[in-house]
């Protein structure tokens, strides 16, 4: 699968973790920084790397600060996005099945490495469950149309 990754200097040390996860179970990844500890906001690159998802560059995204919460709300803004910020295995598996998010937020303050690559791995395996869920996310994906003049973007 081919997957892109960005993070905040908070973020920085568990990005690289998760990164090198994916790419020894055989994932192409796009890293889009940050690779310094230079304090950069947040937004700036949960912006690129959403707007890439949105475009259908990915399928699939994950991004990462201190807390997972500034991603999640930034990548939420691009229409097109579900993001979840997520800190617990079940609910990583459940943004897929029940929300079909593309975009998986981690806080680095909040998960261990060991724990986030368990997190990331049934977020990677899980598919949309479709049916009853189908009409709630259709019902996100109105909103979407709403936000971009009534064009409904992809995904
Ligand atoms: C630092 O900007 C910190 O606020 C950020 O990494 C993240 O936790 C925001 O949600």
């Amino acid at each position: 699968m081919k997957i892109a990754v960005g993070a905040d200097h908070l973020g920085l040390p568990l990005k690289d973790a998760v990164k090198a996860h994916l790419e020894a179970a055989g994932h192409e990844v796009v890293d889009y920084g940050v690779n310094d500890d230079t304090p950069v906001d947040y937004p700036d690159v949960a912006i690129e790397v959403a707007e890439a998802v949105a475009a259908g560059i990915f399928n699939r995204a994950i991004l990462v600060c201190g807390t997972g919460i500034g991603m999640a709300i930034t990548a939420n803004k691009i229409p097109g996005v579900r993001a979840a910020s997520v800190a617990d295995p079940y609910s990583a598996e459940r943004a897929r099945m029940s929300n079909d998010a593309q975009v998986l937020c981690l806080g680095s303050r909040v998960v261990a490495p060991e724990v986030a690559r368990i997190i990331v791995d049934h977020w990677l395996v899980a598919e949309f469950q479709g049916g009853g869920s189908t009409r709630k996310v259709d019902k996100i994906k109105a909103l979407d149309a709403r936000s971009v003049g009534g064009t409904l973007p992809r995904s």
